[in-house]
């Protein structure tokens, strides 16, 4: 006779994971199915993990080689050892991983490797690495199945030459010429990593500016940095071809507005121009589950596909984020347990782990502009901060909005060293409701970055310290 479970969860990345590991602790019988060999999904296998273990080893690579030496460190002749560069990288990766199975074990969650698929309400098919076949009975569904690389038509990736993020994570040498067709977070994470690293990289865009999603005065100051690192951009540009030759390949180009092409010799390309849901196989329709044209699992502003049905993280609507994905798991868990499990989408934070960092919560000015919302707006640059330019490390500033009258904060957009960690501040502020001068009159040590928030939050009252 088959168990029942209270939940069984198809999919074991940061939004299975997290759902998995709370309906344990709540008290539910709850099984994770993962079909990849080890838990942890995309995030931790083949996107956040890998990625940032990368920027971080690049990122030190180049100021041994190019910031050191201002500082009075003599180093020698600083080398690349790629393939232990690498095995740090699967380090992070094996130790994150295994963590996860040790809290399923913690947790009493039973980890079913195999592809699930849904055979009707309550029943899920798993088929293991050998074809051999079970079905888990359960009362609830929840489907964690997250995204792939999306493609372009006509374009094979082949993850030797023309890569998605998964081959360009595992690059076996430095490319001499490496294009990447998309500036967005991918383009721009990746395209930094291999240009510290030696390649001389071009990003190919689509749209006539970089990083679409982000304020665009960010973006333009984000385009600005990354020139002077090396990274040429051909924006406003489409691909449409890639020759593969013996030893080249050959990228044509045009204007996204029609126009004369050119081509572009690269040695690798990475194709990063979003991702889908990836929802093959799963046996949504046998629950009457739908998509939208984007493969978007449609969901109630709860998480509900059907009557014990849910779905969780990049499958479904909101930003595609390891965090976003996490707090839908952990809702539906505390929903199924009987609990109030709610996302605020207004503010999950974004951010781009490049150098300088990015980040940004709430509206941005063009968002504001559009939806016809006064609002006051508070600027700081890092290069009136005193760690800034104690660090040498004044690229960037900080921009508050706050809504006319209400003073309460609409969105914060940051660029800087740093600013990835100091985003947090402004996400619990907002959760709170807080107003600017909420900010600007709460103590921030000296001498640190977060100042600048501080004084970017000054700065929409008119009474900031700035030179
Ligand atoms: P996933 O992590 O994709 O997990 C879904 C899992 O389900 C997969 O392991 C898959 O094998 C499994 N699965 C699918 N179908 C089945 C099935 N039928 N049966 C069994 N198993 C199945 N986000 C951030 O917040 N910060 C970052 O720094 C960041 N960096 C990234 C870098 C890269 C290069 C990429 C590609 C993504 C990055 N992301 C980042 C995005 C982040 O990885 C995703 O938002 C997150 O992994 C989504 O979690 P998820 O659980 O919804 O899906
Ligand atoms: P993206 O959506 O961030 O950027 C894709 C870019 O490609 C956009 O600028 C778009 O205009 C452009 N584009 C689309 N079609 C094109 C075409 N045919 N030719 C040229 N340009 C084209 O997607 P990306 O970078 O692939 O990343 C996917 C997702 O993964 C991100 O949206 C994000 O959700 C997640 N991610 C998050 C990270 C983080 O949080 N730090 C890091 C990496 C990925």
């Amino acid at each position: 006779m088959a168990e029942t479970y209270d939940v069984v969860i198809i999919g074991g990345g940061p939004g299975g994971y997290n759902c998995a590991i709370r309906a344990g602790q709540l008290g539910l019988k709850v099984a994770c199915i993962e079909m990849r060999g080890t838990l942890g999904g995309t995030c931790l296998n083949v996107g956040c993990i890998p990625s940032k273990a990368l920027l971080h080893a690049s990122h030190l690579f180049s100021a041994a080689q190019n910031e050191f030496a201002s500082l009075g460190i003599k180093t020698g002749k600083v080398e690349l050892d790629l393939t232990q560069m690498m095995a740090q990288k699967s380090d992070a990766v094996d130790g994150l991983t295994k963590g996860i199975e040790f809290l399923f074990k913690k947790n009493k969650v039973d980890y079913v490797k195999g592809k699930g698929k849904i055979l009707s309400k309550g029943k899920v098919e798993v088929t293991d690495a050998d074809g051999k076949k079970q079905v888990l009975e359960t009362k609830n569904i929840v489907i964690a199945t997250g995204s792939e690389p999306a493609t372009l038509p006509g374009i094979e990736i082949d993850e030797e030459r023309v890569v998605s993020n998964t081959g360009a994570l595992s690059l076996k040498a430095v490319p001499k010429k490496l294009v990447l067709i998309g500036a967005g977070v991918i383009g721009l994470e990746m395209g930094s990593v291999w240009a510290r690293l030696g390649s001389e990289v071009t990003v190919v865009e689509y749209l006539d500016r970089i990083l679409p999603p982000a304020d665009a005065e960010v973006a333009k100051e984000a385009e600005r940095a990354f020139k002077k690192q090396g990274l040429s951009f051909k924006l406003g540009t489409k691909v449409t071809g890639i020759e593969k030759t013996k030893t080249k390949l050959k990228v044509a180009v045009e204007p996204a507005k029609g126009g004369a092409g050119e081509t572009l010799d690269a040695d690798i390309v990475i194709v990063a121009i979003g991702r889908k849901p990836y929802t093959e196989g799963l046996g949504l329709e046998n629950v009457g589950g739908k998509t939208d044209k984007r493969g978007v699992i449609e969901v109630t502003d709860h998480f509900k596909v059907a009557d014990g049905v849910w779905a969780v993280g990049d499958c479904i609507p909101g930003p595609m984020l390891a965090h976003k994905a996490e707090d839908d798991g952990t809702a539906v868990a505390e929903l199924i347990a009987g609990k109030a499990g709610h996302v605020n989408y207004d503010l999950v934070p974004s951010v781009v782990y490049t150098s300088p960092e990015i980040a940004w919560v709430g509206k941005n000015e063009e968002e504001l502009k559009a939806a016809g919302i006064d609002y006051k707006k508070g600027k700081f640059p890092f290069m009136a901060n005193s760690r800034a330019r104690t660090n040498h490390e004044t690229v960037g500033f900080v921009k508050i909005l706050a809504e006319k009258g209400t003073d309460r904060i609409l969105g914060a957009h940051m660029i800087g060293v740093g600013v990835g960690e100091m985003i947090a501040e402004v996400c619990v502020a907002m959760e709170f409701g807080a107003a600017s001068e909420d900010i600007a009159r709460t103590s921030h040590a000296h001498p640190t970055l977060s100042e600048a928030i501080r004084q970017a939050a000054m700065g929409v009252e008119g009474w900031t310290m700035q030179m």
